[in-house]
């Protein structure tokens, strides 16, 4: 193998273009793509900033054309050569430097290549586990290496914004105490307390509270969380938050700064202009206009009540659903009244992943209304509901009654999926929004206990206060998320500082105070000592960047992601350990050992 020495690179394979025809450069790079035309070699070269075709013509003088010919795929290559503008019918309008070319006169092979199990170029189709097999092959793929260049722009734009607002970076433990609420946690044997253990941080919650605590006002980090849940396309097992912290600052001014990052991170990456203020819209309209806490604005279909109109029939469906207190909602179709028989017989089964017990219809088709309650109501009924919901001739209607949280999800969820199928939804749009006036809590039926939506560090509005234990369900928290087209792409709230309402809340969750003690006494001590007004927010940065990269997995932004399973195909972690490892630990596990 040669070595680059003499011939150290002068520019980067991306950047030619015209001005630099005429020319002597030095490329280092890889083979993207090899074209043999005889006496005639193509090569389209890569390197990080992107791909430049290199030609060997055998005619050259002392160019060894016969080391051209070896030349295969992935090879690592460094060239000495001359750009030149390529004649009118070969320039390549689709490649940046595609008017021009380098005439090679000098070749190294700094390192030959296996095939690659695929190609490494754009848009292939490709099996993601395979891709994650090979993560640093695909990585190597011109959109992966883009998507993780914008990641890394993000993240100095953040640290930039955040310097010059005063912020400062703190680092915060990952070997933590383990700690109720929220999902379940990744565990840490403690080798030097036998049959401890320590918890990786689902956040720096805690931490980034007693640093205010502590005086220091602003702090952020860029911060690895982890959490043991259910891996969907936007959720990894460790995923990366800006983390943001500040005492003294009302909701308003948090939203608002927070409004001025998002701006520059946007305009000084994607170069579009966002409009701020940004919409806010309380919890409660979210739910009953999208039956969702994070709208995609994108588009309308807005979820509309009939149950004025539908009450008091003889179809009995509706009848027992509004007076066990629920509701009969619908979501408009456009043009879609000749929607086919099969394609609602698929939609009845596609809302009942949501948990409801079944959908209907009203088809205002040109040919006179349809639907399976037709003959429960009159046709000015269907009239009413069709002037009430902005109905149009060879309009769609999708009914779906239930209890009010059925209805808000089978219905969002059924809005999101006819969006899509009805291709409604732009994808060049950008909807921010903020979610304001979280419920403090939620109940979990299955435990019989109020538990916090947020966190329970998260503030009560003040004039909730008094229905803490008394009407907890009626409490609204000083509680944000920030939005991007139906993406959840951050949170935060307004922090309870003080001790005793803390332990109210706490005790509205079901956490008697000796459980609160001994989880969360080092906070509540720590509140007893000057803790000044404080609030923050978190961003999903991997949500955040695969939402700009226009990607559908958060997968495609991180560098080595772990599958669904929470595997890493290349590394094949998690494994199975030492016996020894594990005594070490006093760690004995039920599971056999494969
Ligand atoms: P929260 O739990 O809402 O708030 O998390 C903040 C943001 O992190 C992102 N996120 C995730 N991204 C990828 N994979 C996951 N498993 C995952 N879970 C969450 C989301 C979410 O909006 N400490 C609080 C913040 C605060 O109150 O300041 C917190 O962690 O984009
Ligand atoms: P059933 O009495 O269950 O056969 O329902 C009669 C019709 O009512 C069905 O064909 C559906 O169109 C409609 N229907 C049933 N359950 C619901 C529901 N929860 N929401 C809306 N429509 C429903």
């Amino acid at each position: 193998m040669e070595t680059l020495t003499g011939m150290e690179r002068t520019n980067h394979c991306g950047e030619l273009r015209k001005a630099n025809v005429g020319k002597e450069v030095k490329l280092a790079g890889w083979v993207s793509r090899r074209r043999d035309h005889g006496g005639l070699i193509f090569v389209d070269m890569r390197d990080r900033s992107g791909i430049v075709q290199i030609v060997f013509d055998g005619s050259t003088q002392g160019l060894d054309f016969a080391k051209a010919e070896t030349l295969r795929n992935e090879f690592v290559i460094g060239v000495r050569g001359k750009v030149r503008a390529r004649s009118e019918d070969t320039i390549n309008p689709k490649m940046a430097t595609g008017e021009i070319e380098v005439l090679v006169v000098e070749l190294r092979i700094l390192n030959r290549a296996k095939t690659p199990p695929f190609y490494i170029q754009d848009g292939v189709d490709v099996d993601e586990m395979v891709r994650l097999r090979y993560r640093y092959l695909d990585l190597r793929r011109p959109e992966m290496q883009k998507n993780i260049m914008l990641r890394h722009r993000v993240t100095k734009i953040m640290r930039d914004y955040l310097d010059e607002n005063g912020f400062l970076e703190i680092e915060t433990p990952m070997l933590c105490r383990s700690t109720p609420e929220g999902a379940r946690d990744f565990l840490v044997p403690s080798r030097l307390n036998p049959g401890q253990f320590y918890a990786l941080p689902q956040s720096p919650q805690i931490f980034k509270q007693l640093l205010m605590v502590s005086g220091f006002e602003k702090y952020f980090q860029i911060v690895r969380c982890f959490r043991d849940e259910d891996l969907r396309a936007d959720r990894q097992p460790e995923f990366t938050q800006l983390d943001i912290e500040t005492s003294f600052l009302n909701q308003n001014q948090i939203l608002t700064l927070m409004e001025g990052l998002v701006k520059q991170i946007f305009e000084r990456t994607l170069d579009v202009k966002i409009e701020t203020p940004f919409l806010r819209m309380s919890w409660d309209e979210a739910m009953r206009r999208f039956g969702t806490d994070k709208p995609d604005m994108r588009f309308g279909m807005e979820l509309q009540d009939i149950s004025e109109f539908v009450k008091g029939s003889d179809f009995k469906v509706f009848n027992s659903v509004l007076e066990h207190g629920g509701q009969v909602k619908v979501i408009r179709v456009d043009d879609y009244a000749n929607i086919p028989r099969r394609e609602l017989d698929g939609l009845v089964e596609y809302v009942k992943i949501y948990g409801a017990k079944g959908l209907a219809w009203i088809q205002y088709a040109e040919e006179g209304v349809k639907s399976p309650f037709k003959k429960f109501y009159s046709d000015e009924t269907f009239e009413a509901i069709k002037q009430a919901t902005g109905c149009k001739t060879g309009d769609l209607l999708l009914v779906v009654g239930d209890k009010a949280s059925v209805v808000a999800q089978a219905l969002g969820e059924l809005r999101l999926e006819m969006a899509r199928r009805r291709g409604l939804i732009d994808e060049n749009k950008l909807c921010f929004l903020w979610v304001v006036d979280f419920p403090m809590f939620e109940y979990v039926e299955e435990d019989k206990r109020y538990k916090a939506m947020h966190h329970p560090f998260t503030a009560p509005r003040e004039e909730d206060v008094e229905f803490l234990l008394t009407a907890p369900e009626k409490v609204k928290a000083n509680a944000y998320d920030i939005v991007l087209n139906g993406v959840e792409v951050g949170g935060g709230s307004l922090r309870i500082y003080q001790r005793d309402l803390q332990e109210k809340v706490f005790e509205a969750i079901g956490l008697t105070p000796e459980e609160a003690h001994a989880k969360f006494g080092f906070l509540m001590d720590a509140f007893e000592y000057g803790t000044p007004p404080h609030g923050g927010i978190a961003f999903g940065l991997d949500r955040l960047v695969m939402l700009m990269a226009k990607r559908k997995s958060i997968r495609d932004v991180i560098a080595f992601p772990k599958t669904q399973s929470a595997v890493d195909p290349m590394s094949h972690a998690p494994s199975e350990v030492d016996d020894k490892q594990l005594r070490e630990l006093s760690i004995k596990t039920a599971v056999k050992k494969k």
